[in-house]
């Protein structure tokens, strides 16, 4: 990465961390900004920070983090290949979900990174990242594994990993969902290696 693309990074990390815009600043732990390769071609969107992940600052290190891990897997990638980032930076206290305020306000942060990773692929974790990224009527368990292009982004969304520890029998959709996410980065961006057993 170029010196000024490093820098426009350390900036926005840093001004990230200093927002007070809503009332989640004040009771998260640790500001979880993103992971990974920040020239990816491919970006997971969560929804927001759980209590692992606000304790390290790190996105998906929690029970759903290790399912996150074993899906990425499944498509040939890992979290060196692609960028992870949430819809809110801090975590909503008692998991609930993130008010649509709170997601408005945190959504710039969102829309830098993106502009500074310039994706190919965007992957939705789930119905609040769908709502926020895709369409606002996106209904999850219909339209889970189609695809979408905004700004020449491809994007889909997949169940979100929680609800897949909670109800198994979303499981085999998902591994669907993931084949085709698997096919469709071989499709857009041929150059990204892919570790399949
Ligand atoms: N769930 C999310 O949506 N994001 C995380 O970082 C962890 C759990």
């Amino acid at each position: 990465m170029d010196d000024g693309k490093a820098a426009a990074w350390a900036a926005l990390e840093r001004e990230c961390g200093m927002c007070r815009a809503c009332s989640l600043a004040e009771t998260r732990t640790r500001l979880v900004f993103g992971d990974g390769a920040r020239d990816a071609k491919i970006m997971f969107i969560g929804e927001g920070p759980g209590q692992r992940e606000d304790e390290q600052g790190v996105p998906f290190v929690g029970p759903a983090g290790k399912l996150l891990d074993d899906m990425l897997k499944m498509t040939g990638l890992n979290r060196e290949k692609v960028y992870i980032a949430n819809i809110v930076k801090c975590r909503p206290p008692g998991n609930r979900d993130p008010l649509n305020t709170e997601r408005d306000l945190c959504l710039p942060w969102l829309r830098r990174q993106t502009a500074l990773i310039r994706p190919k692929l965007m992957i939705c974790l789930g119905r609040i990242a769908a709502r926020a990224i895709i369409s606002e009527d996106f209904r999850i368990t219909r339209d889970h594994g189609q695809w979408f292009q905004r700004k020449g982004i491809f994007m889909t969304a997949i169940y979100h990993p929680s609800a897949l520890l909670r109800d198994l029998s979303k499981r085999p959709e998902t591994f669907e969902d993931l084949r085709a996410i698997r096919d469709k980065i071989r499709e857009i961006c041929p150059a990204t290696e892919l570790e399949l057993p």
